[in-house]
């Protein structure tokens, strides 16, 4: 009898671990929010008797409206289609019932714009760099690629960090063909890059998944003939709807099932493998550049004005993943396995659940690289000294062949003898990149050489936005 009582008292604590509970958000990949995915678990904080000396960040831009083309190619076509077939009646049909009262949260003239949201995590972003490295002098700059919304980040985030106005720069590197490796787009000089490799991948396994779907939304709503593309373009609105309102009925459960979503973000990681991934034949050559300037960066020993003890730089969803297959982290590929066969561990047919690749912990909305430089005395087990280690949107990554100091970190001279070896693999930008002119930058200066670029201050009040304190300060 009391064994039994027992075990009714254990009930509800059973239940809780069978209810495993799941946030699209977290599968959206490059239209997730910013979430930081704890993956591998290991703690951020710097290893015991370490402390960070200097950082280095590449960051992709905060939350936007739209990216243009998912907003052309998927949203628009069905917000079109909503309208235009105004004889469904929604308020019947259950778990589209929303649609009968649902407005479109983005338009054509805001596609590409930060959100609220966006400004939001970027001064976040900030913030939190400030309690992680209280000890730093605040950067004279913070480098941007030159559009709207990396612009935007990187002002937002400056508003978050600077203590009195215009006290850091942000400089604007331009995104043009012509400067070559030395930008925060290098894929813009690299020919031999494609923006749409992995569209084609994609879609094989976007059809599969969404065939289904479209069957049972077509079963309710037989009249609207829902099409692969509105059900991805649905699904899409969960993300961007929920960084423009704050949450979306596109993200209902009811809707899509969790493993559904899990189909959506496969695709996507199928897409990035291709684009800007492991099965790009360019990915670590245009990343690479960023990976060198940062690293000279770190080793450089001596402290002089040009220093700082932080580097920040907002660039576009292409780069961070490209400079992450230059360092070698989140490859599909065991030990030992063979390089030519990366592409099979991305099947078309169904999902690798094992993979290594995952875009939503990657690539949210404000993703992030971090390189950090550390000083330790008294780790134990180690001599004192400089050590280098590697986080991915705060958590912390094992570099490979770099593995010899505290936590994930490595000693100087492997992190030197790790990054020539980086080098070795993918160097030789414009051969590689098939560049036409044959003249262009091969490495990038933006750090060390302040001719490049063009810098502008930043007040801490954003003027103007929201209709508050216009004409007051
Ligand atoms: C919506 O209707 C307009 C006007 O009839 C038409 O031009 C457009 O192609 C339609 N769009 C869709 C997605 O059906
Ligand atoms: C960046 O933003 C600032 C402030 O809004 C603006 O003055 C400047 O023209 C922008 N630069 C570019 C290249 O868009
Ligand atoms: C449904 O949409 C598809 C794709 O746009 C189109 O080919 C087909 O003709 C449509 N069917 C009906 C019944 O409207
Ligand atoms: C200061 O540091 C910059 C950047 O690393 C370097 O290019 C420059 O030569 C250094 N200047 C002196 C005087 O050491
Ligand atoms: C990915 O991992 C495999 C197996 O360790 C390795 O052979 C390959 O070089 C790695 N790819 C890159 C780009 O580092
Ligand atoms: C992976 O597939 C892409 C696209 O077809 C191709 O360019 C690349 O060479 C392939 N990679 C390998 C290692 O076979
Ligand atoms: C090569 O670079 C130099 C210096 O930037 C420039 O003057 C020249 O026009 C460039 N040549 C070509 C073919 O782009």
């Amino acid at each position: 009898m009391i064994r039994i009582v027992a075990l009714l008292k254990l009930l509800p604590a059973v239940t809780a671990l069978a209810d495993h509970s799941f946030s699209p958000l977290r599968h959206l990949g490059g239209i997730a929010p910013y979430f930081e995915p704890r993956d591998p678990p290991t703690s951020p904080s710097p290893p015991q008797g370490c402390s960070p000396v200097r950082a280095a960040y590449l960051s992709r831009h905060a939350a936007i409206y739209a990216n243009d083309f998912d907003y052309e190619e998927y949203m628009q076509p069905f917000i079109e289609k909503l309208q235009n077939r105004t004889g469904v009646d929604w308020s019947k049909i259950p778990s589209l019932d929303f649609l009968a009262g649902w407005t479109a949260p983005v338009s054509e003239a805001e596609e590409e714009l930060l959100t609220r949201l966006g400004k939001l995590e970027a001064t976040q972003l900030a913030i939190s760099l400030s309690f992680r490295y209280p000890t730093f002098k605040l950067p004279q700059k913070v480098w941007t690629s030159s559009a709207e919304r990396t612009n935007k980040s990187a002002q937002a985030f400056v508003r978050g960090l600077e203590m009195d106005e215009n006290t850091i720069k942000v400089v604007l590197i331009d995104e043009s063909e012509k400067e070559g490796a030395n930008s925060l787009t290098p894929y813009k000089g690299c020919p031999a890059y494609s923006s749409s490799a992995g569209s084609e991948q994609s879609a094989a396994y976007r059809d599969r998944f969404t065939k289904p779907i479209t069957a049972r939304l077509n079963a309710l709503a037989p009249s609207f003939n829902f099409t692969s593309k509105d059900v991805y373009g649905m699904m899409e609105l969960c993300g961007y709807e929920s960084v423009i309102r704050g949450s979306s009925p596109f993200c209902d459960l009811d809707l899509f099932s969790p493993d559904e979503w899990l189909s959506w973000e496969y695709s996507a990681d199928i897409q990035y493998h291709y684009n800007v991934g492991y099965g790009s034949n360019v990915a670590g050559v245009f990343g690479l550049p960023w990976l060198s300037a940062t690293a000279d960066l770190m080793l450089e020993s001596s402290k002089n004005s040009t220093n700082q003890d932080l580097y920040v730089s907002f660039t576009h969803r292409e780069l961070p993943p490209a400079v992450l297959v230059a360092m070698g982290l989140f490859n599909n590929s065991d030990p030992g396995g063979l390089p030519e066969r990366i592409n099979q561990t991305m099947p078309l047919d169904r999902i690798n659940y094992q993979r290594a690749w995952q875009s939503s912990k990657i690539l949210p909305f404000l993703g992030n690289i971090a390189i950090e430089k550390l000083q330790c005395a008294g780790s134990y087990g180690f001599q004192d000294g400089e050590y280098y280690r590697v986080l991915v949107n705060n958590s912390p990554q094992q570099l490979p062949q770099c593995n010899d100091g505290p936590g994930t970190s490595c000693s100087r001279s492997s992190f030197e003898t790790y990054v020539q070896a980086r080098q070795a693999l993918f160097q030789g930008y414009s051969t590689k990149c098939k560049a036409k002119s044959g003249n262009l930058t091969e490495t990038l200066t933006i750090y060390t050489d302040p001719s490049i670029g063009k810098a502008i201050t930043v007040g801490k009040r954003a003027e103007g936005e929201w209709g508050l304190g216009v004409g007051q300060d």
